[in-house]
């Protein structure tokens, strides 16, 4: 009998379910180092992540079985390392798209890759891209969504899941398999060369576009306004006239 729900080419077709584990990244990751070769688009799924990670060193916390937490195997050989925000762009989009067949337009992609639904934090992406010259030899492509979650503790700041607001469960792997389809979908749209495609397609989800916003860098408030992401996946915004570049680390969205 044909139970696979997964009917992409390759992206979840090697798909691995853990229980447990600290992060599913670390998993990968190991794996990679220790083991004979694994397919491209190994999928490793984990139920309970006990020291899930995210960007700049925060913790990635989630409840057990209740939410998304997985990471896929990624050999972007074909993209140049100074432009590996193309990858970013790919993911965040086959994400972006799979969460718009349930949500409506207030879903946004958060620069650089964080799923936004109104002012909320819906979920995010850990992609750590292993460089090798001037090409990326392997990815691991980690992807934490909220979904079935009730309630976040207090002090977990602006997260919110799709259950809070359609106020309904959704199956996990079914989920899963969509979004691999769609993350496969982009990634060969990226390796057929339709870079523009991509770029473009990620602009117009992203939150704040071309809006009057508040931001700190340097410990300063200023309003500007995103204009858009450069190339190598600087945020370009536009402030007392001038287009001035951020990296993550740069800059902060204030939120009234
Ligand atoms: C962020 O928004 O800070 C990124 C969150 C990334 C979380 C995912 S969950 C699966 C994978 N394993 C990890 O340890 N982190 C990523």
């Amino acid at each position: 009998m044909q139970n696979n729900i997964f009917s992409g080419l390759f992206v979840g077709q090697n798909l691995l379910t853990l229980k447990e584990v600290d992060s599913t990244n670390n998993f990968l990751k190991n794996l990679l180092t220790n083991s004979k070769p694994l397919p491209e688009g190994t999928v490793i799924m984990a139920e309970h992540q006990y020291a899930g990670r995210g960007q700049q060193q925060n913790k990635w916390l989630s409840q057990p079985g209740k939410n998304l937490t997985f990471s896929v195997l990624l050999k972007p050989t074909f993209i140049n390392a100074v432009n590996q925000f193309d990858l970013t762009r790919a993911i965040s989009l086959g994400v972006y798209d799979t969460l718009r067949t349930l949500l409506d337009d207030g879903l946004k992609i958060k620069w650089p890759n964080d799923i936004y639904y109104k002012d909320r934090k819906l979920g995010g992406m850990l992609i750590e891209n292993m460089v090798q010259g001037e090409r990326i030899n392997s990815s691991v492509v980690g992807i934490g969504l909220n979904i079935n979650q009730d309630d976040f503790p207090d002090g977990v700041g602006n997260a919110t899941s799709v259950k809070q607001i359609l106020h309904k469960d959704y199956d996990l792997r079914l989920l899963l398999s969509e979004i691999c389809s769609r993350i496969e979908g982009y990634y060969l749209h990226l390796k057929a060369g339709r870079i523009d495609f991509i770029r473009s397609s990620y602009l117009t989800r992203l939150y704040w576009l071309n809006q009057p916003r508040q931001f700190k860098a340097d410990g300063e408030a200023f309003e500007g306004i995103i204009e858009g992401v450069a190339d190598n996946g600087l945020l370009q915004i536009k402030r007392d006239g001038l287009t001035v570049t951020y990296n993550l680390k740069e800059i902060e969205f204030l939120n009234k």
